[in-house]
């Protein structure tokens, strides 16, 4: 009896320690399976995220091309900077004092440019660094190094930029890369290429083909009005240019031919209802960074280095265009990024042709100067003369503070102002009329020698021909 009893013991113990067993393996099972449940959401996020941020299908073992992992179309994504919109299109944030460029150069995997560079630049050139480099207006930078590296090897370069002609009156705003751009050309004697996209702007504006082309002839006129050396500037109109150069019109579609629908859908947003014309524009700004799109100056070379300087909105067609170049058997151009001239409201936007009222235009006489600033440039002084004697302004979101940072020359002149703004020594109407009287002059020497550009002087600079240069 007794064994009888010991044998269905055991026999219960073990039937409990299997069901344990059982119950024991299930739960990691189940465990174990949640967990490749998280793991397989989590690797479909990733494959979806990768595909958003470079237009590309994942595929396992390749790991992405330089520049596309950063493509980024200017649009809020996951937090990462949601109150900036960057894009060439709109620039727009909610932060009074501007677009957080330091964040923007993580966001387009661009680099900053160190105090180190600008003193490169000015051992380079022998010339003191121009105010936007002294004051980090110029603020980010791809591959400068390279390029003082090989021109320090007598290895030289040629500058690329550009316009797009949307309309007649062109804004202060857009003096900026050029007058950097004329700099530049001075103290490095290099060759320069000037795209006028009147074929963009038919494409994006209601507006007439013919009226693009004119606009682009008039916007020529205030570009040479900025002092460009004629013996080394090419100015062209897209749709002039493209027609009559077979060597530019091979390279558009070789980079055609390399960048998928998905990689410009992901860097510039494109949608579906997007005309073909949009679509493909991207490889038509891309073309003039390579030096055979100009035989005619270059000839036939397709191995010299462009540098492109431009505000930081342009930077999606450039980074297609890095992604491609080594692709194309070509160098990648190099770039300088501006921060934007903001416009009069606050430079929560950039300063814009669409809006009179937010710009200064180069057409604007000394009278409408003066009550554009008086009436809309944003304040950072105090709601009471009282109050701002005693607490002062804040020149950080002064948009009168912020012009003079780009316009006036004298660094100590603009140091002085921005402690007596801050102490409250200098009132509101104090500053805007120094303001006034940097812009008025200014102005109007622009006028004075856009009027001097005769049609005669536009065809020398818009037709193709050799230029000047050692390379
Ligand atoms: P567009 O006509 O919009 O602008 C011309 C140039 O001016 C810069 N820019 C500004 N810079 C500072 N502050 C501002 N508020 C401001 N607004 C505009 C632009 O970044 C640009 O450098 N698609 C281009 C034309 C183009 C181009 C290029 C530009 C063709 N190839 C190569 C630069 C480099 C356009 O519509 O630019």
């Amino acid at each position: 009896m007794l064994h009888v009893t010991k044998h269905l013991f055991c026999s219960a113990f073990f039937l409990v320690l299997k069901l344990h067993y059982w119950v024991f393996f299930l739960t990691t099972l189940l465990i174990f399976q949640a967990e490749i449940d998280v793991a397989v959401q989590l690797l479909l996020k990733l494959k979806t995220d990768y595909k958003h941020l470079t237009g590309q299908d994942y595929k396992a073992g390749c790991p992405p091309p330089e520049n596309v992992v950063n493509q980024d179309n200017g649009a809020a994504t996951d937090g990462i900077d949601e109150e900036d919109n960057v894009d060439p299109w709109n620039v727009s944030t909610s932060n009074a004092k501007g677009v957080d460029y330091d964040k923007l150069i993580v966001r387009f995997g661009s680099s900053k440019i160190e105090t180190e560079l600008v003193d490169r630049i000015e051992k380079v050139t022998g010339q003191k660094p121009h105010r936007f480099l002294r004051r980090g207006i110029f603020f980010s930078h791809r591959d400068m190094h390279q390029v003082l590296d090989a021109y320090e090897k007598n290895k030289s370069f040629y500058l690329y930029t550009g316009r797009g002609p949307s309309s007649e009156a062109m804004h202060v705003g857009h003096l900026i890369p050029f007058i950097f751009t004329k700099w530049l050309q001075d103290v490095f004697d290099i060759p320069l290429v000037i795209q006028l996209t009147d074929d963009e702007k038919y494409l994006w504006k209601d507006l007439a083909i013919e009226e693009c082309h004119r606009f682009a002839v008039e916007n020529a006129k205030d570009i040479i009005a900025c002092g460009f050396d004629v013996n080394k500037t090419f100015i062209f109109s897209d749709f002039d240019y493209m027609g009559s150069s077979p060597e530019f019109y091979r390279n558009v579609v070789k980079i055609q031919k390399h960048v998928t629908y998905n990689q410009v859908k992901g860097i510039f947003g494109f949608t579906d209802s997007d005309c073909i014309g949009k679509i493909s524009f991207p490889a038509i700004q891309a073309a003039p960074s390579f030096s055979n799109s100009f035989p005619q100056i270059f000839g036939g070379r397709k191995d010299v280095q462009c540098l492109i300087p431009c505000a930081i909105d342009q930077d999606p067609y450039f980074r297609m265009t890095r992604d491609v170049a080594p692709r194309i058997g070509y160098p990648k151009p190099a770039l300088l990024h501006s921060s934007f001239f903001p416009a009069l409201q606050g430079a929560q936007t950039k300063m814009s042709a669409s809006d009179a009222n937010s710009s200064i235009f180069l057409t604007d006489t000394p009278k409408q100067i003066k009550n554009k600033i008086n009436k809309h440039a944003f304040s950072g002084g105090k709601d009471t003369i009282e109050e701002h004697r005693k607490f002062g302004g804040n020149p950080d979101v002064d948009v009168s503070f912020m012009y003079l940072t780009f316009f006036l020359d004298d660094d100590e002149q603009l140091e002085k102002i921005k402690q007596d703004y801050s102490s409250g020594a200098l009132l509101t109407g104090e500053l805007k009329k120094i303001l006034i009287e940097t812009l008025q002059p200014m102005i109007a020497q622009h006028q004075e020698r856009r009027k001097q550009v005769t049609e005669e002087t536009v065809k020398q600079f818009m037709t193709p021909r050799p230029l000047n240069f050692k390379l």
